[in-house]
């Protein structure tokens, strides 16, 4: 995962083969995307000029090194994958930063910001369908299946979310379903696809690949709890995208749900009307909240929840056996809840 891990000694040798096959996985991805039309290749360039972290093709090489006797992977239907996954997450970007107005994406301008939210949004319809164009050319319409499954998920948490905007009674279930959706249903199947991509696509049934589907979906949902702290208290240069966008959009997450069910009577009251005015249009209110999120141990919870979900997740992993891959997947999922970005 690019610049956030500090990588033991002993894993220096694997990490630098991950980053040769996401050169490959950032190549497939460009193939793929390249048109006869300047002006698209003109928007496709921004998307691959901005680069994240990577972790979800991360992900399908590490869990493609777990799954392979020998700690293999890098071949031809693991980078295929890694650079579906990605621009599946690429394609959900866009789409969400149109839906959240941010200007701020990977340290750059977003697509709504710069050509508008048509555009954008077709961008994302490109970038989801070559993802699944690409899926096409592996061998086995297993992928493709299980792409097309996790993206319909994301999109019933997306929804999931959009209906409950604004609900200030949003409870702990429900914000959990979300996140289990929207974030975690795609991490778990780039850790499916991984193994899938190394053992044959008939071995769906194999306990490593339902040991690291597992993996990814416990850490994808302390992933997002992380994304949504640093929503909250990170600053727009560090994390690098918009930030504050979750309360400005009327979605309460775990610090929020936290906060409010540890108060009642005027004090309740008194962030309810915050966040509304905050929700409204009116961000003024922005810092007292926060300070009276943290002063009732409400960012320390959703760490300390982060946390158990990441210890879940590297539980899954002791069935699967000790070896660079897995040690790396540990790694992976500390990184996860320490990251500022
Ligand atoms: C951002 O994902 C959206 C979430 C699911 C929280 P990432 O944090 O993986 O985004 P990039 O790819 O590194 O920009
Ligand atoms: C949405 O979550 C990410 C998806 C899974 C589509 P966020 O709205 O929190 O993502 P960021 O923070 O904008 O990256
Ligand atoms: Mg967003
Ligand atoms: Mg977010």
């Amino acid at each position: 995962m690019r610049g956030v891990l500090d990588i033991p000694e002993d894993l220096i040798e694997l990490q630098g083969r991950i980053a040769d096959s996401l050169v490959e996985v950032e190549r497939v991805f460009g193939e793929q995307l390249a048109s006869d039309l300047l002006p698209v290749d003109a928007m496709c360039a921004h998307v691959e000029r901005y680069r994240g972290k990577m972790l979800r093709p991360t992900l399908v090489m590490l869990c493609g090194a777990v799954a392979d006797p020998d700690g293999e992977f890098g071949s031809r239907a693991h980078v295929i994958a890694g650079a579906v996954c990605e621009m599946v997450h690429m394609a959900t970007l866009v789409h969400d930063d149109v839906l959240d107005e941010a200007e701020i994406r990977r340290r750059g301008k977003t697509l709504n910001e710069l050509r508008g939210n048509e555009a954008a949004v077709i961008l994302g319809d490109y970038l989801i369908a070559s993802a699944y164009a690409l899926c096409s050319s592996l061998e086995s319409p297993v992928p493709s299946r299980i792409v097309g499954n996790a993206s319909a998920v994301m999109c019933t948490g997306e929804l999931l979310q959009l209906h409950n905007r604004e609900n200030l009674s949003l409870d702990e279930g429900t914000y959990f379903e979300i996140l289990e959706r929207k974030t975690a249903a795609l991490i778990g199947a780039s850790c499916e696809l991984g193994a899938l991509c190394s053992l044959g696509f008939g071995r769906g049934d194999d306990p490593v690949v339902g040991a690291l589907r597992a993996y990814g979906r416990s850490m994808g949902v302390a992933f997002q709890i992380q994304d949504d702290v640093l929503d909250l208290t990170g600053t727009e240069e560090v994390v690098g995208k918009s930030v504050g966008k979750d309360l400005e959009k009327g979605k309460l997450t775990y610090p929020v749900i936290h906060h409010l069910g540890a108060l009642g009577g005027e004090r309740r009251g008194q962030s309810l009307g915050w966040i509304r005015s905050i929700a409204g249009g009116d961000a003024s209110a922005t810092g007292r909240l926060l300070e009276a999120i943290r002063s009732t141990g409400s960012i320390e919870a959703a760490r300390v929840r982060a946390g158990s979900l990441v210890d879940e997740a590297k539980r899954s992993l002791d069935m699967v056996g000790e070896n660079a891959g897995s040690s790396m997947l540990r790694v992976l999922a500390d990184a996860v809840v320490r990251r500022d970005h």
